[in-house]
């Protein structure tokens, strides 16, 4: 299968690329990034000599490089994105830019060349917030921050496009992921390196906010599952099934780095920060056999030594001050 995977330099897209180019030696895959502050393209150093493989420095809302990298696809897997709230909400232009405006163009050109397949790599944030019980995929949008609203509108687009010409689409929505190559201003990556720097962590309001937490290795299973056997035109949950508070999680990332409570700054809460995320993700369990893996704890510990043990490649990113 030939693939496009935008925003492949990235957390979550450079995890897809290494682990389809590791497990398939005939696989084609074209990268297209382009390397904002969050795009790594040395998170791709272990595939760049598959002969498969190939990068492409570009951006998802330009018409001319997007036509020729998606001539002659069978797939478009579509990553690229502004992915930070906190920057969204001090800064919505380039979400709506790269999200919004950046898919149109993709499925566009997914629409001219015939693509076989476009999956949109969503978040369950389009949904909201939940104080009880758990969203299914019929669960109606009601995205909080310009991050999540640039998001569900990507994701209707690409439903649209479904119903109005009859294209191959899937979506998948999921939980926070966690692991390695995470830009350092999100919580984990950032806690943990601030915890190895000895700097305190900035923790929002009272840190009663829930999150679902997921491997970025489980979730690329997850959207794997979901390019090759998900009905066309559907939406798939991706869970994690470990909901944890933002409290709790700070507790967790000290003990792994042998801290105190005295290293945590109470800082003033997020603007319309969501309590609660909680997806149903019984659908892809039972109709395309995704388990995840990693347990949260073991998950958790991997990634905090593969942080330590890492500085090369968080120190240069790191700038401070920001948290995801
Ligand atoms: N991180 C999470 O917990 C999470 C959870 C669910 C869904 N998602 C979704 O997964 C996707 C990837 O998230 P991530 O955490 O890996 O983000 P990331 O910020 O680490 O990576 C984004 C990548 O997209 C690239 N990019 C940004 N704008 C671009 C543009 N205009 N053209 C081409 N490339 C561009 C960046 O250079 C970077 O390589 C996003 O669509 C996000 O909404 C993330």
């Amino acid at each position: 299968m030939r693939i496009l995977v935008t925003g492949g330099a990235g957390f979550i897209g450079s995890e897809f690329v290494r682990r389809w180019l590791t497990s398939e030696p005939t696989a084609h895959v074209t990268v297209l990034d382009k390397l904002t502050y969050s795009g790594v393209e040395e998170n791709l150093a272990s595939v760049a000599r598959h002969p498969g493989y190939r990068f492409v420095r570009g951006d998802v809302c330009d018409p001319d490089v997007v036509d020729q990298v998606t001539a002659g696809q069978d797939a478009v897997v579509h990553f690229a994105a502004e992915s930070h709230v906190d920057r969204s909400i001090t800064g919505a232009g380039p979400f709506v830019h790269t999200n919004v405006v950046g898919t149109q163009v993709l499925l566009d050109a997914a629409l001219r060349h015939r693509v076989g397949r476009f999956l949109q790599v969503s978040t369950d944030e389009v949904y909201g917030s939940i104080s009880e019980g758990s969203w299914t995929e019929e669960w109606p949008l009601a995205p909080s921050s310009p991050y999540s609203a640039s998001k569900a509108a990507a994701d209707l687009l690409v439903l649209a496009c479904h119903r109005t010409h009859g294209m191959d689409v899937v979506v998948t929505r999921c939980t926070n992921n966690y692991g390695p190559h995470q830009f350092p201003e999100k919580v984990v990556p950032l806690f943990i390196t601030n915890l190895l720097d000895g700097k305190n962590v900035p923790l929002y309001g009272d840190g009663r906010h829930i999150r679902d937490w997921l491997h970025v290795s489980d979730h690329c299973q997850g959207i794997e599952l979901v390019l090759r056997g998900g009905r066309s035109g559907e939406v798939y949950n991706i869970g994690g099934g470990t909901e944890v508070s933002n409290h709790k999680l700070t507790g967790l990332l000290l003990d792994a780095v042998g801290a105190d409570w005295d290293r945590v700054t109470y800082v003033a809460d997020r603007k319309g920060h969501d309590l609660r995320y909680s997806l149903d993700d019984s659908k892809i369990r039972e109709q395309l056999g995704y388990a995840p893996r990693f347990p949260f704890a073991e998950g958790l510990a991997a990634t905090v030594a593969w942080y330590r043990d890492s500085r090369s490649w968080w120190e240069p990113l790191k700038t401070g001050g920001a948290r995801g």
